[in-house]
């Protein structure tokens, strides 16, 4: 058969059993459009460094935009031979360019710094990409965020019922940390914008090619310190891989949310007939199947990041044929989230909720026992006294099956007594409201309605400098 690349010291070609191991174009093909532009800047850099003519140097860009476009159109594929995309399109250009020519390409540059480029490459661009998905989920939870208005729900801790608040603040709290993943691509962007090209194998070219000049036509302000540390390092793709991870737990989180609020029992939230599924027996069912895809691959998403991590554990510090594993983990992880992202962000943008009824069960189950006891406070009672008052006011109405606010005044005035005058103890009442609960939450950060809206405001600036 034909040649690998590593021909000239080898007496037979691979066995077939090899073949099928090593081989690697079945999922990084995808790098072929950029594996073809890294080349067009190493051909200048051989340009200029008198390894190739002007002539030839022409030659070369016309066969590698004639191999581009085979590519696109699907003329040219890897064969089954081909052990990986560099290998592939070696041979193409080949084909197109002839031996001779086609041949001088691969001087002074090896697959180990190659293939470290093009992983960069591939994965700077695919995060913005999701940055602008993630950007588009943020966007639709603001804008529920906003129409909620003023809606007060049960917050919870626990899962029990602990405070009321805001839905808007809810809701919120589910933006930040996707502003959080967003700012961690770009930031994780800054240390991936650097080009191994010119590394060579592992110690550099000894040809007196610039790999300034390459980083730049590659869209890289810097070069790699070290060809050895470009060759052999991948934790830009293990970082990228965490901060994939963590956006799939922050979705998974929401996804929760969404699946429970969905419940008959719930009932917070309905959602639409486009982003649900029905059941292929009971005819009743409405499923949350996107938040519960989204949620279950979090965990695929998390494994992606587990696998690369142990892939890199205790490797030796120079390219070993292990690295090739980088890349199935982070595709899996970018076609998993700009698959799931759309999905859920157009099932976010049309959750309808139920505003009565989360305003009705806002104060239920006691929610406004930490109201009294701060009001308690404010009084001049020590809170540790004032969550025991408030305590025994709980008691007192879950013994009789009440709310809070079914109290009479003289219990008030009963549990009160040790600390508070008659005249005073029903004037508790003032707290025992939800909208009074949260009227008094001013801090910054805090679910009151102006600084909701301020934090709504704060999020909508951060969009938009994101
Ligand atoms: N396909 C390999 C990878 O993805 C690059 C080739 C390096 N192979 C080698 N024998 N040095 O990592």
């Amino acid at each position: 058969g034909r040649l690998a690349l590593w021909g000239g010291r080898f007496k037979s070609g691979p066995s077939p059993e090899l073949e099928a191991l090593s081989k690697s174009t079945q999922f990084d093909w995808r790098l072929a459009d950029d594996d073809i532009a890294g080349s067009r800047a190493h051909a200048r850099a051989l340009g200029r460094a008198g390894l190739l003519s002007p002539e030839e140097l022409q030659g070369m860009e016309d066969a590698l935009d004639q191999l581009q476009a085979q590519v696109d159109s699907g003329a040219f594929t890897p064969d089954a031979a081909d052990e990986d995309e560099a290998t592939a399109l070696e041979r193409g250009l080949i084909a197109i360019a002839g031996d001779d020519l086609g041949g001088k390409l691969r001087a002074g540059r090896s697959r180990n710094d190659q293939i470290a480029a093009l992983i960069r490459i591939w994965l700077r661009r695919k995060s913005r990409t999701l940055a602008t998905e993630l950007l588009g989920l943020v966007q639709a939870l603001i804008t529920q965020a906003k129409d909620a208005g003023n809606t007060v729900m049960p917050g919870r801790t626990h899962m029990q019922h602990a405070q009321p608040v805001l839905l808007a603040h809810q809701l919120m709290a589910h933006v930040w940390p996707l502003l959080r993943d967003v700012e961690r691509l770009w930031d994780w962007d800054r240390r991936a914008d650097s080009s191994p090209y010119g590394s060579g194998a592992l110690a550099g070219n000894t040809l007196g090619l610039d790999p300034v000049a390459v980083a730049k036509e590659l869209g890289f302000s810097r070069v790699t310190e070290n060809s050895i540390d470009g060759t052999a390092s991948r934790d830009t793709a293990a970082e990228f891989a965490f901060v994939a991870a963590m956006a799939g737990v922050d979705l998974s989180r929401l996804s929760e949310e969404i699946i429970i609020w969905n419940t008959q029992e719930f009932a917070f939230v309905r959602l639409d007939d486009a982003y649900s599924t029905g059941s292929s027996i009971m005819p009743q069912k409405k499923n949350p199947d996107i938040a519960e895809l989204a949620r279950g691959k979090s965990g695929r998403l998390i494994g992606d990041l587990t696998g690369l991590l142990t892939t890199l554990k205790g490797l030796p510090t120079a390219y070993a044929r292990d690295l090739q594993e980088d890349k199935e983990a982070v595709f899996d992880q970018v076609d998993t989230l700009l698959t799931v992202l759309p999905a859920f962000t157009g099932m976010v943008r049309t959750l309808t909720f139920d505003q009565d009824r989360l305003e009705a069960q806002a104060p239920t189950g006691f929610a406004l026992a930490t109201d009294i006891a701060e009001w308690l406070v404010k009084q001049g009672v020590p809170f540790r006294h004032a969550h025991e008052l408030s305590g025994a006011c709980v008691q007192i109405a879950e013994g009789r099956g009440v709310e809070l606010w079914d109290l009479s005044d003289q219990d008030f005035q009963e549990a009160f007594k040790d600390f508070l005058a008659a005249d005073l103890a029903p004037q508790v009442r003032q707290v025992l409201s939800t909208q009074g609960s949260i009227q008094a939450r001013q801090g910054q950060g805090g679910t009151a309605p102006e600084r909701v809206t301020e934090q709504i405001a704060q999020a909508l600036d951060e969009v938009r400098s994101l």
